[in-house]
């Protein structure tokens, strides 16, 4: 075995954070990568870290003929890490053909291409909203609670993602699959090289706060202050992008090592909830920022509750995510700084 890993959507937000965890590891990666939601500069991030430029391909997943050529540049991949996605919620219920194309596509490609192959060995990247609005009593939520309809495209693609991995195990030998089902990664690199880069205007809350305590956006909106939670506003399971990378890294020795079954699922969360309210206030608590807000209306399609049963991942991943919440946020704000130049 070569020990080769591929990793699609290697210069965005996890995938980056990934290969940097895998090459630590020992691994050796090549990464593709279209640059639909990311840039080339990631990829120059990656390599002050690792002191080298990581093999790369700049193809897109969902075009056969374009995915193929890495295969055909490296015949020797062990496994792939499929990180290569559309994820904005709300953008995927005005575009929902070009979540399908992409999202599906480029699976669908991906599993063409592993079928006939010695080792077809998939990471594939899912989320927590494939559980939808937990049910009374069952948070944390285990990966035995059953899915709900998904209240997006976007999460729609990761249910029938899924679903398709599953047919894919059942028909082709090879395939080995192992799902693992985000909560809310959040946070950069201690390098502070590598992070998240949203496109125009933050979607997500710990951008939109970082941007906010850098002067970028006038005030935070906290959607909601009065639902059924002890504060009233939305509680998450927000994990640190390098704990959630290292779960990859974890995952794959798993499969190369040959252990486990055929299609494998984990939650990938630290298993505590913490309100956008608490959120806010640890930042303003570890940098010292000060950071305007106000209570805005709830956002339409937002989950009161959420947040992982992991023991499945800490036990038979033998992982953790363990890094504090006030580390994680100075992780983003350090990150926020370089990249405005503060
Ligand atoms: C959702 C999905 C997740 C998906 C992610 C991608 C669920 C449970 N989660 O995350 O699977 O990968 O989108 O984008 O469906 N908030 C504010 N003000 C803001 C922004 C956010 O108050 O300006 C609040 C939200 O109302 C929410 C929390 O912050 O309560 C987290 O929001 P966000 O970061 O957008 O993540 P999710 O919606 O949980």
């Amino acid at each position: 075995m070569s020990n080769r890993v591929l990793v699609t959507g290697a210069a965005g937000y996890i995938g980056s954070h990934t290969v940097v965890e895998l090459v630590k590891a020992g691994y050796e990666v090549v990464g593709v990568d279209d640059f639909a939601n990311s840039t080339p500069d990631v990829l120059k991030g990656i390599s002050s870290i690792l002191g080298f430029e990581i093999p790369f391909v700049e193809a897109d997943c969902s075009d056969m003929s374009s995915f193929s050529r890495v295969f055909e540049a490296y015949p020797d991949i062990d496994a792939a890490i499929h990180f290569a996605a559309f994820k904005a919620v709300g953008e995927s219920v005005l575009k929902p053909v070009e979540y399908f194309r992409n999202n599906l596509m480029s699976l669908v490609n991906l599993i063409d291409l592993m079928r006939s192959r010695e080792s077809g060995n998939i990471v594939f990247s899912s989320s927590c909203t494939v559980y939808g609005e937990p049910d009374e009593g069952a948070l944390p939520i285990s990966e035995t609670a059953r899915t709900k309809p998904a209240l997006s495209p976007y999460g729609r693609t990761k249910q029938m993602c899924e679903d398709m991995l599953k047919d894919s195990v059942r028909a082709y030998g090879n395939i080995k699959v192992t799902a693992l089902r985000y909560f809310n990664p959040i946070g950069a690199h201690p390098s502070a090289l590598i992070g998240e880069l949203p496109v125009g205007v933050p979607q997500n809350l710990v951008p939109y706060i970082t941007q906010t305590a850098a002067g970028l956006r006038k005030e935070l909106s906290i959607f909601g202050d009065d639902y059924d939670t002890p504060d009233g506003t939305c509680i998450r399971d927000y994990i640190y992008v390098c704990d959630l990378a290292k779960a990859h890294v974890r995952a794959v020795d798993r499969m190369l090592g040959a252990d486990g079954e055929r299609y494998e699922l984990f939650n990938l969360g630290t298993g505590t909830g913490v309100s956008v309210l608490e959120l806010v206030n640890e930042f303003k608590r570890v940098t010292g920022v000060d950071l305007p807000y106000k209570f805005a209306p709830r956002r339409e399609g937002d989950i009161v509750k959420v947040w992982a049963d992991a023991s499945k991942a800490n036990k038979i991943l033998g992982w953790k995510a363990d890094t504090p919440l006030g580390d994680v946020l100075l992780s983003a704000w350090n990150w926020e700084k370089k990249i405005r130049n503060l």
